[in-house]
């Protein structure tokens, strides 16, 4: 299928560029579109046929569940009975915003969506497209990242086409996203809640309003026994492998020296670099990561800075880790990730155990 590609305003996007997104997305295709955190890959949540394409275009294993994006809270009517008390503060503070809900389910959601859980996964996106492409459609919309399965999450369209060019009915282009990595998922079925995926929204914000948070720090099996997705330990990961140090220039400095001093070539050494980290490290590729510290910025540029280096034909790519502060802790859970391993990943996802700050769920 030939994939269009729409260049939309991302603030006020042409409405009749919309009503034709809007109706695709009816008539159960597959929409891209940008929200403030990635770009997601959209079909409409109430229509199991749709969801299973994103599965198809994906190649996304169907144990791992979608989050429904919601234009107003009006929409949760399709998706859940009663919402627990402390969502209303929730909503009050981050809806819009990169904050993922999860709660018990309505029968009427299909499995498809929540991969056969009790529980749905809900967000109200902060961009003004996002938003008027729900209202368009009538409808919720499912939307994973809208990447290939495993890979790095798209913050541009041209990061869509290159993992979904052809697979998908079409996307809505609105440049760069804000925010750079994906939403916070909070489960609030557990008490106290549950971090299953840190984001765009960090644990000291939740804190203030909901008191004790625990975060989720392995693979987590719920009650039906399914992993817990966004939670296997390989995931966004690039083409080459990916070294982590500690986050200070000393550290990077060695570990580049290790690398060359195992015969890589330091122009096959691709590096995520803060400003002024360069001094003494020379002839290895580097992204200008931005200034350590201001883990915003770290954050919207992480994926960018990933996907940018794989294209350079480099063999390995080296990353400082932030401290676990506001993004920085998002920025950590992707790096851990992307370094994973292949081999670790599929021994390590059939071990599950959830340790949530040294308790087990
Ligand atoms: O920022 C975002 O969250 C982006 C944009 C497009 O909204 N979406 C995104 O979706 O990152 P995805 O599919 O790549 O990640 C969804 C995460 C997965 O880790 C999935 O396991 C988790 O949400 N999830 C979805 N439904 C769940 C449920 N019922 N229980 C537990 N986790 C759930
Ligand atoms: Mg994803």
């Amino acid at each position: 299928m030939e994939t269009k590609v729409w260049k939309v305003d991302p603030q006020f996007p042409d409405p009749k560029v919309i009503a034709k997104a809007a109706e695709v997305i009816r008539r159960g295709g597959l929409i891209a579109f940008p929200t403030e955190t990635v770009y997601g890959l959209g079909a409409n949540a109430l229509d199991e046929n749709a969801v299973l394409k994103i599965f198809a275009a994906k190649e996304r294993p169907p144990w791992d569940p979608l989050i429904v994006h919601i234009f107003d809270l009006t929409m949760l009517e399709h998706l859940v009975d009663e919402p627990p008390e402390n969502f209303h503060k929730l909503a009050e503070l981050f809806m819009p915003g990169p904050l993922t809900v999860v709660m018990w389910k309505k029968a009427k959601v299909p499995d498809a969506v929540t991969a056969g859980l009790p529980t749905v996964a809900v967000r109200m996106p902060n961009h003004p497209v996002a938003l008027v492409l729900i209202e368009a459609s009538g409808v919720p919309i499912a939307a994973p990242s809208a990447n290939k399965f495993g890979r790095p999450s798209p913050t541009t369209a041209e990061h869509v086409l290159h993992d979904l060019a052809g697979r998908i009915d079409g996307i809505l282009d609105a440049g760069p996203t804000q925010v750079g990595v994906e939403s916070t998922v909070l489960d609030l079925t557990k008490i106290p809640p549950v971090i299953l995926r840190p984001g765009g929204v960090g644990k000291e914000a939740l804190e203030k309003v909901l008191g004790e948070v625990l975060v989720a720090t392995k693979i987590l099996e719920v009650e039906t026994g399914l992993p817990s997705p966004g939670m296997m330990p390989r995931h966004y990961a690039p083409s080459v492998p990916v070294i982590l140090t500690d986050g200070n220039p000393s550290e990077l400095a060695a570990a580049i020296e290790v690398l060359k001093s195992q015969g890589y070539d330091p122009n096959q050494i691709g590096v995520l670099m803060p400003s002024g980290w360069l001094a003494g490290i020379e002839g290895v590729v580097t992204f200008d990561w931005g200034s350590w510290g201001n883990w915003d910025e770290l954050a919207q540029k992480l994926f960018v800075g990933i996907r940018w280096l794989e294209m350079q034909k480099i063999s390995a790519i080296v990353a400082p880790l932030p401290p676990p502060i506001g993004l920085g802790l998002a920025i950590r859970d992707r790096l851990t990730k992307a370094a994973t391993p292949k081999d670790e990943f599929s021994s390590e996802s059939k071990k599950s155990n959830c340790k949530c700050q040294g308790k087990t769920l």
